[in-house]
């Protein structure tokens, strides 16, 4: 079957993108992105340049984006990215099939978002690399110098990082990262699945520390939600989830000075238990003003909370009332809180 392949060219950094487009007989239940690419390279256009090496989901080296979602390119089969856009494009009520269908034989390539593209489908990630490093992804040196045999873990420590050792630093994460796109300091997650690798590594003694650092918006509190990273992950490290468990960490850490994120969380769960809901006048003076004590918070609230009163998004003081449910919710809330502290899950 001959499908039309559509690549994003750039022939330097200083250069403007350009589409071009190749005809490849292909074979889209055998065929792999990175097999059209090479067949691009080898049969059609020896200039088109892009990275690989193990093809089989090993270095991370093929990160792309493939019709509009940054994956391994070994990893690809064609009918799988055709499929996807096809199922996004079709409806019920299309009566342009044949042009649809046409159109499911596109494969759309393009570099990876959020790092400056060297050339083609090569990006520099001088910046990922050095986002890794900010959050010290090594097992401590003091820990490793205790013994001078090997340092056995049994197979639930082994257990607790398995997910986060997987990555293979591809970048289709840091690719897709809202928040890296919008913040040049938040290091990414990639970083934070390796801090967490780290943390949950019982032969690192730094835990103290590295909970500390990461207790910052250009770390765990800089992260959206937005859940693109467990999305795209090729090997199913979860960065988000990997995100959670470092934020378990520090919430529980009652030796940590309380950061603006922190008291973010308890206070939401402070209100909601106090009146089922969050009272927003409370809110802001609690998290942004630390209870009247950080004056420059208090007077920035004072625009916002203006505008929010006069656009009806925050009831005046009086107004407010507590919610009809609100015993039912404490008690829910003072369940969980209780199964938190004896260990449940
Ligand atoms: S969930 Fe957080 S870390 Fe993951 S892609 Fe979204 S903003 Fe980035
Ligand atoms: S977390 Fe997943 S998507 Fe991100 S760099 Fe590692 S392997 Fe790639
Ligand atoms: S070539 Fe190694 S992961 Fe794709």
């Amino acid at each position: 079957m001959k499908i039309s392949v559509k690549i994003q060219r750039q022939a330097s950094r200083s250069s403007n993108p350009v589409y071009q487009t190749y005809e490849v007989e292909a074979d889209p239940q055998a065929n792999t992105v990175l097999d059209i690419l090479n067949k691009i390279q080898w049969e059609q256009d020896g200039s088109l340049v892009f990275r690989r090496n193990c093809r089989n989901v090993i270095c991370g080296s093929c990160g792309m984006r493939i019709n509009g979602v940054s994956g391994l390119a070994c990893q690809k089969l064609v009918s799988e990215v055709l499929e996807i856009q096809g199922s996004l494009r079709h409806s019920p009520a299309s009566t342009e099939s044949d042009l649809n269908r046409d159109r499911d034989r596109v494969l759309v390539i393009e570099p990876m978002h959020n790092l400056p593209v060297i050339k083609d489908l090569v990006v520099d990630m001088s910046k990922f690399w050095d986002n890794l490093s900010r959050v010290d992804p090594y097992v401590s040196t003091a820990s490793r110098q205790i013994s001078n045999t090997e340092f056995l873990q049994t197979p639930a420590q082994r257990e607790k990082l398995q997910a986060a050792a997987n990555c293979i630093l591809c970048g289709s994460c840091y690719s897709e990262c809202n928040a890296t796109n919008v913040s040049d300091r938040f290091v990414g997650p990639h970083a934070l699945a390796k801090a967490y690798r780290v943390l949950a590594d019982n032969r690192d003694d730094l835990t103290t520390e590295r909970v500390a650092k990461y207790n910052d918006l250009d770390f765990v509190w800089g992260c959206t939600r937005c859940y693109n990273c467990n999305e795209v992950c090729p090997v199913g490290v979860q960065p988000l989830d990997r995100i959670s468990q470092i934020k378990q960490e520090i919430l529980q850490d009652r030796e940590l000075p309380e950061s603006t994120a922190q008291r973010h969380r308890h206070t939401m769960v402070e209100l909601v238990k106090e009146s089922g809901w969050i009272d927003e006048s409370k809110f802001g003076v609690k998290v942004v003003g630390n209870n009247f004590s950080d004056i420059k918070g208090m007077l920035s609230l004072i625009p916002l909370g203006i505008r929010m009163i006069l656009s009806r998004k925050m009831p005046w003081p009086w107004e407010f009332k507590p919610s009809e449910a609100k015993q039912q919710i404490k008690t829910l809330i003072e369940s969980v809180q209780k199964r938190g502290k004896d260990g449940g899950s």
